[in-house]
């Protein structure tokens, strides 16, 4: 593995904008999990870095295959000062801090790439997932603010063997592009963005790029709502983070992402 590919704890240091802890490591089962043990004993903010997990963790109990030295496995552990109704907005904040940061690294390669959302957690590159967001809250009964969120992300920077079944759903920045990305400058220009919003975080400038970016909106989808499931179109996302959605019945409503079990895409017209 040539020297481009390491993760070095100084290197991503030196491009932050602020200075933060970072912890680096070369295998751990999940960096939430650790994330997690570590926020009970340090009151600080940090970063937890990883080159691979044994047990990577995404939304709704799935798994993120987090293959050694092939991808970005991160936790940013933070102690927002925003209102807990907030903290779901976090996961679209991060979704465009991430996107910003590929496109911007990729640009000064001079390619263009557009980088979408699905709705809500997921970043695509030509209609693969490349990337997935996990954020989970600690909150403190009757405080107003959580007691800290750790935002995980999971990117797939480098080409490498993905299962059989997962071969035409998910990809990688160097599949798509031919550019092997420096991982190190990537993790620091997804915390500089990150935190960019977050010091903006009132002014949602974040909601309006979110939507932007969104493929999901006019699509058909199926939704699975605990034991029930019915096809709708989705009509526009809010900027509370909800979907808007039109049921086949002709019945209107908003649903927001804990509502949900499962979506799938019906569309067949891709943007
Ligand atoms: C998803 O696809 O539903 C979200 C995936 C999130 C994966 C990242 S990798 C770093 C952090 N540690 C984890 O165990 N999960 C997140």
């Amino acid at each position: 593995m040539n020297n481009k590919k390491q993760l070095d704890k100084e290197t991503i240091l030196s491009k932050l904008n602020y200075n933060k802890k970072i912890i680096l490591l070369d295998e751990v089962t999940s960096t939430n999990t650790f994330a997690k043990e570590f926020a009970k004993e340090d009151s600080d903010e940090a970063i937890i870095i990883a080159n691979s997990q044994t047990n990577g963790r995404g939304r709704l109990g799935r798994t993120f295959i987090s293959n050694k030295g092939t991808g970005i496995y991160i936790s940013y552990l933070i102690r927002p000062k925003i209102n807990l109704e907030d903290c779901k907005l976090i996961t679209p904040l991060v979704c465009v801090a991430t996107c910003n940061a590929i496109e911007e690294l990729l640009l000064k390669e001079n390619f263009q790439l557009d980088t979408k959302i699905k709705w809500v957690n997921d970043i695509y590159i030509n209609f693969k997932k490349v990337c997935g967001i996990l954020v989970e809250a600690s909150t403190i009964r009757k405080n107003m603010y959580p007691e800290y969120l750790i935002v995980g992300i999971g990117l797939n920077c480098y080409e490498q063997d993905f299962p059989e079944e997962l071969k035409n759903i998910v990809t990688t920045i160097e599949d798509e592009t031919k550019i092997i990305i420096s991982r190190n400058d990537l993790i620091s220009a997804i915390i500089n963005n990150i935190d960019y919003y977050l010091n903006n975080f009132n002014q949602k400038i974040y909601m309006q790029e979110y939507i932007n970016r969104s493929f999901i909106i006019g699509k058909k989808v199926e939704i699975k709502q605990g034991e029930k499931s019915y096809f709708a179109k989705v009509k526009n996302i809010l900027m509370d983070g909800s979907i808007n959605i039109e049921k086949d019945d002709g019945t209107i409503n908003n649903i927001s992402t804990g509502e949900i079990t499962k979506m799938v895409i019906k569309d067949e017209t891709r943007h």
